[in-house]
């Protein structure tokens, strides 16, 4: 019931109009600088620069075999299936978090790219 309630309550404010349209940069705070800081940590790669980026290539993380092995570079579509869900992407990879709403994905996509 709770659930039902939180959905319908995001769905009133999605159809609510452009003022609650998702911010990207709000969003990436709130769900992925916990790990992924400006450069990298143990815990996760720097995102800066990583859109267009060979996949796992940032020089001073020691990424999962699962992403290592994976080919081609983070454009707005790899990226767009790898946050819809890492697991389906990347077996094995290390990167918990999925974002399913698919205006929150495009919102963190766009803000991704301003990362440099
Ligand atoms: C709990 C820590 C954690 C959180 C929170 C997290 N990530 Fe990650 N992320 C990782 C780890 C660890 C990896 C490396 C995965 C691997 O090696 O398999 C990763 C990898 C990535 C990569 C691939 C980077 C590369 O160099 O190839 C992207 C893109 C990414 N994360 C985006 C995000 C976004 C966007 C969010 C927020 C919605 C997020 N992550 C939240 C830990 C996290």
């Amino acid at each position: 019931m709770v659930r039902y309630a939180a959905a319908a309550a995001v769905l009133a404010l999605s159809l609510a109009g452009p003022a609650f349209a998702a911010d990207g940069g709000q969003l990436f705070a709130m769900q992925c600088k916990m790990c992924h800081q400006a450069a990298s940590t143990a815990m996760a790669p720097s995102l800066t620069g990583v859109v267009g980026r060979k996949i796992a290539s940032a020089a001073d993380f020691t990424y999962s075999p699962a992403l290592k092995g994976k080919a081609g570079t983070w454009t707005a579509a790899n990226l767009d299936a790898f946050l819809k869900s890492p697991a389906a992407f990347a077996p094995g990879t290390k990167m918990p978090i999925s974002v399913p709403s698919d205006e929150n994905r495009a919102a963190i996509i766009d803000y991704l790219k301003t990362l440099k």
